[in-house]
């Protein structure tokens, strides 16, 4: 009988990439099946994420739970960058958990599971050539990582010193793995990185063919059966002319981008380290616009970064009217060990910071409701990829959409044109033309 697992995903799209990685590890070693119930599990992971501070705190509370739901003999971990910035103090606060993983070890899994309270938190360890096993949540689209860490330095982040220094994978393992995920059906896949435009400036082999971001797009493109490119982050400092122009005329790529703008004060990004003016970014999206009418443009705010004054914050908001964002991740900002912003006396006061960050949402979800009434009686190629209750199935449109058709399981795989018959904030309704 084959062991249970099971496995919480916290954070951002590479620690799902990294769960499917360790899931796909330990099936080389045993069989395991996915279990939500903590009840039948005989391994539980926690893939965590430390980019701000709240996650960090609910995970002791949730390891307490877990070891009073547990079996006796099921082993508890912990995986991610959490594991990777706190790494042995993890066991001394909670001595039931049996192992700690970093975000850049996972290819350790098999290694540690079996060692009582191992910790494998190497900063320095090189992945970008390891052939993780095949495993894939959704058969249909692909994530495909093409470097590890994160070579910048910005100051409110902890991911440089969780994830380590960057490194690109080859483009030949890359295009190798997104061929045979190809051949396994998928049509779509997600490029992922913590600075996905920056690939290939330093890769394990130094005799390593050269290529940037703009040439793998080039060549990803090539792969027959591929129909669909999406990636995620790029960093606006490397929005270069060669890559807006590639996004925008090449067919495969999805006309949605995230163009993470964090600040719209040229003061406080110079703060950040973000080496990019409050000009440059709106010249790039501007650039986006008029060279892709069509696409959707994403981004990420943080608002009450130390020094923010309202003038940096009416910056922000002026940013967020000129471009009017398809989609905001917005946060306050939560001071992070090892980062240099945390060192920094001018901080924000608690109750300042709220008000902006409800003042900008509440503006882009009146921005949000306009927007997408616009969609009524549009028309988009939909991929489908999964079945809903009530004989719907859902899927994206290519500009990043969530689009809701009624249909059953023959629609999946499939790219279908929808047309718009029901709007709302979040998704569309529509029906097949
Ligand atoms: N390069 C990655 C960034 C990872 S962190 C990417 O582009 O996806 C994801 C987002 O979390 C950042 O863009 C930032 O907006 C937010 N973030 C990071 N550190 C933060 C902090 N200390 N406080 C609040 N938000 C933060
Ligand atoms: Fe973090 Fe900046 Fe890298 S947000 S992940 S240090 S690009």
């Amino acid at each position: 009988m084959s062991k249970k697992l099971f496995i919480e995903t916290l954070g951002c799209a590479m620690n799902v990439r990294d769960s499917e990685h360790m899931i796909a590890q330990l099936n080389q070693k045993e069989p395991y099946e996915l279990t939500d119930k903590i009840e039948d599990a005989d391994l539980i992971i926690i893939n965590t994420c430390s980019v701000r501070e709240k996650p960090v705190a609910k995970l002791f509370s949730e390891i307490g739970v877990f070891n009073k739901q547990k079996k006796p003999t099921a082993k508890i971990g912990v995986a991610g960058c959490t594991a990777s910035h706190l790494g042995e103090e993890i066991i001394k606060r909670a001595p039931s958990v049996d192992f700690v993983l970093g975000a850049r070890n996972v290819s350790k899994i098999t290694e540690v599971v079996d060692k009582k309270h191992a910790v494998e938190i190497d900063i320095d360890y090189d992945e970008s050539t390891y052939a993780f096993g095949e495993y894939r949540t959704n058969p249909f689209k692909a994530m495909v990582n093409i470097s590890i860490g994160c070579d910048k330095s910005c100051t409110f982040c902890i991911v440089p010193a969780t994830r380590g220094d960057e490194i690109s994978i080859p483009s030949r393992l890359i295009v190798g793995e997104i061929t045979k995920a190809v051949l396994g059906g998928a049509k779509e896949v997600m490029l992922l990185g913590q600075n996905v435009n920056h690939y290939g400036r330093r890769f394990s082999d130094v005799n390593e063919e050269a290529c940037d971001f703009t040439g793998l797009l080039q060549k990803i493109s090539k792969i027959e059966g591929l129909e669909r490119i999406r990636f995620t982050s790029p960093h606006p400092l490397h929005m270069d002319d060669a890559f807006l122009e590639e996004f925008a005329s090449n067919p495969k790529i999805c006309k949605q981008i995230h163009v993470p703008l964090q600040s719209g004060s040229t003061a406080l990004l110079k703060a950040m380290k973000r080496g990019y003016s409050k000009e440059w970014f709106l010249n790039r999206c501007e650039k986006i616009r008029t060279l892709c009418p069509e696409a959707t443009i994403s981004t990420d705010i943080i608002v009450g970064f130390p020094g923010e004054s309202d003038e940096d914050f009416e910056d922000t908001m002026d940013v967020l009217e000129k471009v009017r964002f398809d989609q905001v991740f917005s946060f306050k900002y939560s001071p992070r060990p090892h980062t240099e912003a945390a060192t920094f006396e001018n901080q924000v006061d608690e109750k300042i910071a709220s008000q902006r960050l409800t003042r900008l949402q509440d503006r882009h979800m009146q921005m949000l409701s306009e927007m997408m009434d616009e969609q009524l009686g549009k028309e988009h190629w939909v991929y489908f990829d999964e079945l809903k209750p009530n004989g719907r199935v859902a899927g994206r449109s290519d500009d990043g959409k969530l689009v809701f058709v009624k249909g059953s399981e023959e629609l999946l795989g499939k790219i279908k044109k929808v047309r718009i018959t029901h709007t709302s904030r979040a998704a569309l309704d529509g029906e097949l033309v």
